[in-house]
This record gives C-alpha cells, structure tokens and sequence, in this order.
C-alpha cells in the first residue's frame, strides 16, 4: 500500500507590504474597522506574475524535499489568478524547476490547493506517480478595485508548495472531502462577464466582488462539515488532533468555526494578520510558517479546510 506524504515544502511571499494605515491614506477605512472585523494588520503586495511568485515557492520546496525538478510525475498548480489563460501556468513553473512532467493549473478557488493536495494524494495512493508537486499561488492585487474598501483591505499575494512522494509509511496525507455548492456561485466571483455582457459592453472590469455576510455564513458551515465529514472517514477522534491549519479568510470566521467544532483555540495556525486572503496560497503558506515557527512536530495530525468561490470546499487529514 502507497501513502502520500509531505517531504517538502516552501513559501514566496512578496517582499513589499501594504499596512491598514498605508490603505487608509487612500481609501476611507482604518485599521479600527479593519483589524476588529478580519485580523489582517497588513498584505503583501506583489510587482511579479503569480507564475513567478509560484516558481520561487516551488524550488524551495524541491530544495526542502531534496529532490531536482526532473524526478517530478506532475506539477498541479492552484490558483484563480493566474498571469495568463493559456497556456497554464504549471507549465512556466514546469520550466522554470527543469521538470518534464504532466503540469495543470486547477481552479477552485480559496479551496484549490487542498483539491490539489487531494489530487495529487491520490494519484500517489493509485500508483500512477511517485513525486508531485502542489502549489496555491495568487496575485489578486492585480484582481482588486483599489478605490472600493469593502474588497481591496481583504486579500493579498503570496504562493506556498509543498512535494508530495510515495512511502509505505501510513503517513501524510490520511483523506480528504472536497465538495462544491452551485447555488452560491453568484456570491463570489470575479471575471469578464458573460457572452452578452461583452456583446453590450465597451469595457468590463474583472474584479473581485462578493456579498461578505453570505460568504461568512456559508464558510463556516462547509468548512464544518467536510472536516467532520474527514474525521469520520480517517476514523480518528477529534482529540487527535494537533492543529487545525484553515483557510485564512477571516480570523472571526476560524473562532467561530475552532469553537462550534470543539476545538481548543490554540491549536488553530491563523496568520491573516501578515498576509490578508491569499485565496489559494494560505493553506501551504501557513503550513510553511507553522513549520518554521516549530509547531508542526513529526507524527501529529492535521486537519486542515478551506471555503471558496463555486462555492467550493475542501478538507483534508494530515499525518505529519
Ligand atoms: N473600511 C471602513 N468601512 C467599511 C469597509 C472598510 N474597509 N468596508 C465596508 N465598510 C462599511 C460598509 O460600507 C458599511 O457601511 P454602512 O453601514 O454605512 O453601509 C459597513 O462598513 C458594514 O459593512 P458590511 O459589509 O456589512 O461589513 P461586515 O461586518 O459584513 O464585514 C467583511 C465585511 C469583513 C467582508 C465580512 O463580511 C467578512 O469577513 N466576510 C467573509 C470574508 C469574505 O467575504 N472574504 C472574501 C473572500 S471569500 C473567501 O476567501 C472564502
């Protein structure tokens, strides 16, 4: 029997931040309305292609799991923003890391690296591959309206990756849910209109708008959900749990969904506060600073989950 398990792992965030006080020269918000209501003190903001910021994650990653680019059987890389349409842009990554191997972008949103994870930890488990290599990346600063507070204080840049390989170990990645609720497909989106918007149109915008209070409502609960429905599928008890890694889109959104699931608060990673919503990078980037912060130990496990545009779901377990 294969396993799939986590031997590498890196970050890139942009060096350039973006504090509530620097917004707040240029939009009317604050850090009091900010801080209270989301937990991000400041974003970073990135003058390179999410493309970029995903190959400098990536090659850490590959240093981290001590393994050349050449040795990988696919390179799956989440994102919503991706520099360019076609071709995708797991195959400028696939250049860049020297590899010669199947390469896609997925997009599911805020949920997309964990149906990478997901993905790739079964293409692990089937046979078909022995090293993979996952990616969240975003620029959605290009994607913001900077004059419209209720989006631009929320997100940010950044990319995290993590190698996935084979061991006949019963570690790494234990299970994982992934779900999508159609219904609420209009409560998030961004992007350029249908046929007839471009038929009646000069011009359209692209940018990122959503309705924040529907959004809150339903993260909370899809993330609930497919984490139960994950414990109950690896069959472990709720108290084996070490950490609890979610997607960093709210840090009053992770309270309430740590307390509604009988967790205790602290073994929540939350790191809003220095990156804002990284969309599909928050997953592997906070992973990236619970390790360096020395949180992560080896044998723990890890529930982690996440909530975003389609609407989309997504949990995983994760034996360290
Ligand atoms: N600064 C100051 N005032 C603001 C700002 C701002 N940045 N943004 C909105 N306001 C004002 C509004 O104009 C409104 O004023 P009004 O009452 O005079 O009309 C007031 O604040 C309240 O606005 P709401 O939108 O009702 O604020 P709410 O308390 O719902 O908080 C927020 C908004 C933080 C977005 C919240 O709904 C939320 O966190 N939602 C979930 C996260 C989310 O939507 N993320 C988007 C990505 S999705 C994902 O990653 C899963």
């Amino acid at each position: 029997m294969q396993y799939a398990t986590i031997t590498g792992w890196g970050k890139c965030v942009p060096p350039a931040t973006l504090t509530n006080h620097d917004l707040a020269t240029f939009i009317e918000t604050s850090d009091e309305w900010i801080k209270p209501r989301t937990g991000i003190s400041q974003r970073h903001i990135s003058h390179v292609d999410t493309s970029e910021l995903a190959s400098v994650a990536a090659k850490r990653a590959l240093a981290a799991a001590g393994i050349d680019g050449s040795e990988l059987d696919m390179i799956i890389l989440a994102t919503a923003t991706p520099d360019t349409l076609i071709p995708n842009i797991a195959s400028t990554v696939q250049a860049n890391v020297g590899a010669t191997c199947a390469a896609f972008d997925i997009n599911a949103a805020c949920s997309g690296f964990l149906y990478g994870l997901g993905l790739g930890s079964s293409q692990i488990k089937s046979g078909q591959c022995k090293k993979v290599l996952v990616i969240g990346a975003e620029r959605l600063s290009f994607f913001l309206d900077w004059s419209r507070r209720d989006t631009a204080v929320l997100f940010g840049d950044g990319a995290g990756a993590v190698v996935l390989e084979a061991t006949e170990e019963a570690i790494g990645v234990l299970g994982y849910e992934l779900n999508n609720d159609p219904d609420g497909r209009d409560i998030l989106k961004a992007g350029f209109g249908t046929a007839m918007d471009r038929f009646e149109a000069s011009s359209l915008d692209f940018y990122i708008e959503f309705n924040g209070q529907e959004i809150f409502k339903r993260a909370i609960a899809g993330m609930g959900k497919l984490s139960t429905k994950v414990i109950e599928k690896c069959g472990i008890d709720k108290e084996e749990i070490d950490w609890v890694i979610p997607h960093q889109a709210n840090e009053r959104i992770i309270d309430t969904l740590i307390s509604r699931m009988k967790i205790p608060k602290e073994k929540a990673v939350v790191n809003i506060a220095n990156y804002g919503n990284t969309s599909a990078a928050t997953i592997p980037i906070a992973i990236c600073d619970a390790l360096e912060q020395g949180k992560i130990q080896p044998n723990q496990t890890i529930l982690s989950c996440a909530f975003g545009a389609g609407l989309t779901s997504a949990a995983a377990l994760i034996k360290w």
